[in-house]
């Protein structure tokens, strides 16, 4: 039976925020509706949340090094930019952020960034004060410009102890946004 994300590839790409361990359940529900996820963690991400746990929800193998042999002859950057339908971050690190603004690529994820045709959504997370920050806030406008969905952070009590913006938004909200993008959106380019 066909379901909402039948037969999209979904590059879902996981960074260093506490946040991390709500991959697990953006990743289980999307396979649960029909997509093909493929998962990049960031070095960072991986002590966080275990590669296993993602792996298997996943039901593909979990890359994290730019050095690791890809399926055939091409790097598996440039395998898995090419196959996605969509690059969703999430949680996305200030750090993360502040890379794809300014084109770093120092790690799988943002080489991934750079060489992907397919359209990116970023769910930041972090401290209010870092996202409230003048650097990280020039970057996600320069991310937006660039024609990037983003996926606004919550409000709330944050994992650093403070009241704030900066939250990951509700897991249900970027599962929403993924499914309203190929279902209502699937013309948007990257
Ligand atoms: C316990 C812990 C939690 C963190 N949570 C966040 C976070 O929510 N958001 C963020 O931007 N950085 C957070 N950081 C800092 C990032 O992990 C750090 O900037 C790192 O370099 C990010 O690497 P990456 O962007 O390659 O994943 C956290 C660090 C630690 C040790």
């Amino acid at each position: 039976m066909a379901t909402p994300l039948s037969d999209k590839i979904i590059v879902l790409g996981v960074t260093g925020s506490i946040a991390a361990y709500k991959a697990a359940d953006i990743c289980s529900q999307l396979t649960k509706l029909g997509a093909q996820v493929r998962v990049v963690m960031t070095e960072s991400a991986t002590r966080l949340i275990p590669p296993l746990t993602l792996q298997t929800l996943s039901r593909h193998p979990v890359a994290v090094s730019l050095w690791d042999e890809g399926k055939g002859w091409q790097p598996g950057h440039i395998e898995l930019a090419d196959e996605a339908d969509l690059l969703l971050i999430a949680p996305a690190t200030a750090n993360k952020l502040a890379q794809f603004a300014h084109g770093l690529a120092p790690d799988l994820l943002t080489n991934i960034y750079l060489a992907t045709p397919a359209p990116v959504m970023l769910a930041p997370a972090m401290n209010g004060k870092m996202l409230a920050h003048p650097a990280t806030q020039a970057n996600l406008q320069t991310l937006q410009q660039r024609g990037h969905r983003l996926i606004e952070p919550a409000e709330g009590l944050l994992a650093c102890g403070y009241e704030g913006k900066g939250k990951l938004a509700p897991v249900e909200a970027i599962v929403r946004a993924v499914v309203d993008f190929f279902t209502l959106d699937s013309t948007q380019t990257r």
